[in-house]
């Protein structure tokens, strides 16, 4: 590997990890000065009785707790971001706790960022790097292994008005706590496991083989694509088993600092259009798309992908680094044919919805994503069409 000309490593969020940790985490918010958290959590982690471990852990632990808003659909939006904000303002509450998946999570990152700045979420704030300020504390507990949302510097919302996906990149809407306890991922059913941590892989895979990689990025990237091809499989099969869900929401967390420090790619571009477009979930539209892009990008760093090989253990020395790049993105198709086998995750586009006339908008807001400028190969509209094509 060449020495890096810049590198850059922060990471600001204190990780705990542990089973039962998500009802005895009182030691870290007293060192966080949190007295009245408000809760943002959706109805299914409420139905779960996940709420409630939370909850009693904290009430327990003496803390008063400001306000729920346990109403965020599947794929929230910022009309949901705005009402979490105006519910934060008015409980006088100190800190926000986030109880669940992406939607979750990523929604209490944007009420933050208005209950702490004031103004408009979308024409203030969308893009990277606006913001000027600390805002206030975010812990966040999350339900499932997939996102990593729980340490970046980003969030992604769902826009009604463009119906587009808006990224929000800034160091300040970083958590400050993230506390992972393999009890709050045991009830995931097979299928969302399956693509949550599909997601997570491709958080490492393309942070691995991006522009913007570094020594940094490449350590948590390399012990990601590990433990999550090690241990999916298994998590899906065996829901119950907390080891199985502890490894995987290691994993999920190690690929969101890698790709924190490094960048998604084309895989993500198309999967964010997908989103917009069809309403694939991310995960899914992730899933489908891994291979592809990876076939697409193999040639522009073919170095990478050989070392990927060895990371899945089908390096061999008598093949070139290209065929061992060949030899790497084949394993992971068969890893992800296990999976789906195990789970019902679907694979190709078709199976989701999506309809070839869809293909030319996608395309265009697939090229439009603030993703694909980090993508090692330049990313063209001739070639995302070639991966919806072989993808559907
Ligand atoms: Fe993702």
């Amino acid at each position: 590997m060449d020495l890096p000309e810049f590198a850059m490593f922060f990471q600001p969020t204190i990780i705990i990890f542990g089973k039962g940790v998500a009802s005895d985490f009182s030691n870290e918010l007293s060192e966080l000065k949190i007295a009245r958290p408000f809760i943002v959590a959706d109805k299914v982690i409420r139905e779960l009785g996940l709420l409630d471990y939370v909850l009693k852990g904290l009430t327990s632990g003496g803390f008063e707790i400001a306000g729920i808003f346990d109403e965020v659909p599947q794929d929230s939006s910022t009309s949901v971001v705005v009402k979490i904000a105006k519910a934060f303002t008015e409980t006088n509450a100190d800190a926000f706790v986030a109880i669940g998946g992406g939607s979750v999570i990523d929604s209490a990152k944007g009420a933050n960022i208005i209950a702490k700045m004031g103004g408009d979420l979308v024409k203030d704030y969308s893009g990277s790097g606006i913001l000027t300020k600390h805002l206030f504390p975010l812990v966040v507990i999350p339900t499932t292994a997939g996102t990593g949302s729980e340490v970046t510097n980003a969030a992604v919302i769902y826009d009604e008005e463009s119906k587009t996906k808006l990224e929000f990149i800034d160091r300040f809407i970083t958590p400050d706590l993230a506390v992972l306890d393999p009890n709050m991922t045991k009830t995931l059913p097979p299928k969302v496991t399956a693509f949550s941590g599909i997601d997570a892989l491709t958080h490492a895979i393309e942070a691995f083989v991006d522009i913007d990689a570094t020594t940094f990025s490449d350590m948590f990237a390399k012990e990601a694509i590990s433990i999550i091809t090690s241990h999916l499989e298994n998590a899906c099969k065996n829901g119950d088993d907390l080891e199985e869900r502890g490894w995987m929401s290691i994993g999920a967390t190690l690929a969101g600092i890698a790709f924190s420090h490094s960048e998604c790619g084309i895989v993500h571009g198309i999967a964010h259009a997908l989103g917009a477009v069809n309403r694939v979930p991310h995960g899914i539209a992730n899933a489908i798309i891994l291979t592809y892009g990876m076939e697409y990008n193999l040639e522009a760093r073919p170095e990478k992908f050989d070392e990927l090989s060895k990371i899945l253990g089908v390096y061999d020395k008598h093949l070139s680094i290209l065929e061992n790049g060949k030899r790497a993105i084949e394993k992971i198709k068969e890893f992800e044919e296990r999976v789906s086998k195990v789970s019902g995750l679907p694979l190709k586009l078709r199976d989701v919805g999506v309809k070839k006339e869809d293909f030319a908008l996608i395309k265009e807001k697939a090229l439009q994503d603030g993703t694909v400028i980090y993508n090692p190969r330049e990313v063209t509209g001739d070639g995302v069409l070639e991966i919806l094509n072989e993808a559907f």
